[in-house]
């Protein structure tokens, strides 16, 4: 859509999303959002994978430290995420 207005949203632990997020939003002109867990996950890794399992399971939406303003103004919104904790990933 020519002179829409985009946004590129994204969640990351590691910092591989962020970088696919960025190399989007200049390609595109876009705005960027860190989507942020309001209560950050373990800083250890088998305790985050444990954690997110459990919210999956329960389906349980994090709430979020921020939230995007005036989201309805967008045109175009990309959105990047890692893979968490698919089901196969279960030990
Ligand atoms: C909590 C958690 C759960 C994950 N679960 C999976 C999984 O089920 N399958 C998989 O292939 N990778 C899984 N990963 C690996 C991530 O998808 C991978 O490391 C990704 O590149 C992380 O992106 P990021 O650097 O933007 O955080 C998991 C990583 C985390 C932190």
């Amino acid at each position: 859509m020519k002179n829409a207005k985009i946004l590129v949203a994204y969640l990351t632990r590691s910092g591989n999303t962020r970088v696919i997020a960025g190399t989007l939003q200049r390609a595109l002109g876009a705005g960027l959002f860190e989507i942020r867990p309001a209560r950050p996950y373990p800083e250890d890794h088998e305790l985050h994978v444990a954690q997110a399992t459990r919210e999956r399971d329960n389906s349980f939406e994090p709430p979020l430290a921020e939230k995007v303003a005036n989201i309805a103004a967008y045109d175009e919104i990309y959105l990047g995420f890692p893979v968490w904790a698919k089901p196969c990933h279960r030990p």
